[in-house]
């Protein structure tokens, strides 16, 4: 199972996401794979916002090595399941579809951006992104034959 979680800017949202699932598959020993990448490439190559990385610190997550990136059509391919972090990062998706089948593969999970707020807004998200990965997991675990 590769699991790909796609935001705006792949500095805020997605890569909490990418870094609090893995940790939980890795301690949960599931052998899933997850990235997360961006719709836009205002941030492409750059690491995640300082407030990102210091909720996912407070939280034992180690979010050290990210590096922003873009999302790319073949991602479609690459990936099992995408997880787009609002509507309006759905609405940007569409840009990279080639193929209607394509969003076969694509789930809204709709986490409010933090961007333009303070760090508290930036505990929220960190806490609704641990929610919907616990459910997640059950989720893709209550596929499996
Ligand atoms: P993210 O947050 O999509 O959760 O990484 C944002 C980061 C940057 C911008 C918007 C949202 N921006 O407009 O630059």
């Amino acid at each position: 199972m590769k699991i790909l979680f796609t935001c705006l800017g792949n500095i805020c949202r997605s890569p909490i996401a990418e870094g609090v699932l893995r940790k939980k598959i890795s301690a949960l020993d599931l052998p899933w794979q997850v990235a997360s990448n961006g719709t836009n490439r205002f941030h492409k190559g750059e690491p995640a916002d300082p407030r990102t990385i210091s909720v996912c610190k407070k939280n034992g997550v180690d979010i050290n090595s990210h590096i922003a990136r873009r999302f790319k059509t073949s991602d479609f391919k690459e990936y099992d399941l995408i997880i787009c972090m609002a509507e309006d990062v759905f609405d940007e998706l569409q840009q990279f579809v080639t193929d209607n089948a394509q969003l076969k593969k694509v789930v809204v999970k709709s986490i409010k951006d933090p961007w333009y707020g303070n760090q508290d807004g930036f505990d929220e998200c960190y806490q609704a992104i641990a929610n919907y990965c616990d459910i997640l997991i059950d989720e893709i675990r209550a596929l499996k034959p």
